[in-house]
């Protein structure tokens, strides 16, 4: 397992590259696919793969292959993107968030008519139409996912969650099923409902004073949800509907989406790849599988060593957590000042026994999975410890979806 290898074997392992490099280990990524699949069976549920947080088709691929029987399909961020993996042989493709692009959509028209089972998700009355036309002027009925609100809401202006869906009470539901009903050339597919305030909140953030107050939160909200969701299924159902997937959750909410009866299938991305903020949640038990060095280019003195680029920094709200963690070697740390920086990283080495020198590697982690790819054409990909092969991301194939 590369995690546990020591610094000094990764750095004579990587002692012939160039840098920065990214790093992504199948040994980790088996254990943490095994992680999730004794818990899925558990309950008889499948997993919908996020590409999103993986971005490599290699990568998209080796966890499909591992047990496809467990897995429904692909949950795609981007219609171009799916038909990209569609042209790869995946098919089960479900597009999580709306496109309103009339360009995009005609391309999940063609994917329609190739033969592709794909979805898309729409929540508000505009999208209904939007595809509704769409398909009624191509002569087609386009699968849909209709996305649930999942949010935690305190007052009317306070929302403990993001904010996505418009469907956020049992009126706004049925109001949307009401125009549904009357849609021809669109298919109630399937409901969507992501937990982000459970599965994208880390429990146990280093120095995070806020962390008993997100944990209430997170149990406050596991009850609403699945209340929630209940509840508009019931609805869902005794319309009539009978929608054939019923999605939740994320890696960081596999213990609490996973028991709701209701699930068919939860997604895990980032999991999979385990970046450094799914290794702080109480629930999951991941080795971490990605990684990206970058080499020591100065010393400013005896204290410090400075590395070429680095800043690579998660999206999201601002906050630490989003900075890369150091992984290897243990002994050395960022500064407050400069942090993890654009061209220049400097590390103050604390460990003073530690053998650092020009062009060696710091090993480090990113906040999120999928996010390192948009900086690498490449993955170096390690199997029992060692370099087997290396790997495009979408970036390295001139892709770009977001
Ligand atoms: C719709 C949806 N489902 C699931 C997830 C969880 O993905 P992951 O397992 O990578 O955290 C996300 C992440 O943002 C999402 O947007």
């Amino acid at each position: 397992m590369l995690a546990n290898l020591s610094y000094y074997t990764l750095r004579e392992l990587l002692k012939n590259y160039s840098f920065p490099l990214a790093l992504i280990d199948l040994d980790g990524i088996d254990y943490n696919f095994e992680f999730f699949s004794t818990r899925v069976n558990t309950y008889s549920k499948k997993i919908r793969i996020a590409t999103k947080s993986i971005r490599v088709p290699y990568i998209i691929k080796y966890i499909y292959e591992k047990n496809p029987s467990i897995i429904s399909g692909l949950m795609c961020y981007r219609i171009r993107e799916a038909q990209y993996l569609f042209n790869q042989g995946f098919n089960n493709i479900f597009i999580a968030y709306p496109e309103v692009n009339k360009n995009d959509l005609n391309i999940l028209i063609k994917m329609i008519k190739s033969g592709c089972n794909v979805s898309i998700t729409a929540d508000l009355l505009e999208h209904f139409n939007i595809l509704n036309k769409l398909g009624k002027e191509n002569n087609c009925v386009i699968n849909v996912v209709l996305e649930l609100d999942g949010s935690l809401k305190i007052t009317n202006s306070v929302n403990l969650g993001v904010r996505r869906s418009s469907i956020q009470s049992i009126s706004d539901l049925k109001n949307r099923l009401s125009f549904i009903r009357n849609m021809k050339n669109i298919n109630l597919y399937g409901v969507m409902l992501y937990e982000a305030q459970i599965a994208g909140v880390a429990d146990n953030l280093p120095n995070d004073i806020t962390k008993h107050i997100k944990r209430k939160i997170k149990q406050i909200s596991i009850e609403k949800v699945k209340d929630f969701r209940n509840d508009c299924l019931e609805v869902i159902y005794d319309q009539g509907f009978k929608p054939e997937i019923i999605n939740g959750g994320g890696s960081g909410s596999v213990d609490t989406t996973i028991k709701e009866e209701c699930i068919t299938e939860i997604t895990i991305g980032s999991g999979f790849l385990c970046s450094h903020l799914f290794s702080y949640y109480n629930n999951l038990e991941l080795i971490p599988s990605i990684f990206y060095a970058i080499e020591i280019v100065r010393k400013s003195d005896e204290n410090f060593v400075t590395c070429m680029g680095g800043g690579y920094i998660a999206s999201g709200s601002y906050g630490k957590e989003k900075q890369p963690e150091i992984f290897l070697p243990k002994g050395i740390t960022y500064t407050n000042i400069e942090g993890f920086g654009e061209v220049q990283t400097p590390f103050k080495i604390l460990d003073k026994k530690l053998d650092l020198n020009l062009g060696d590697p710091i090993i480090l982690r990113h906040a999120k999975a999928g996010e390192l790819a948009e900086h690498f054409n490449k993955y170096l990909v390690f199997k029992d410890n060692k370099i087997i092969s290396e790997t495009e991301t979408y970036r390295g194939l001139g892709l770009s979806f977001l």
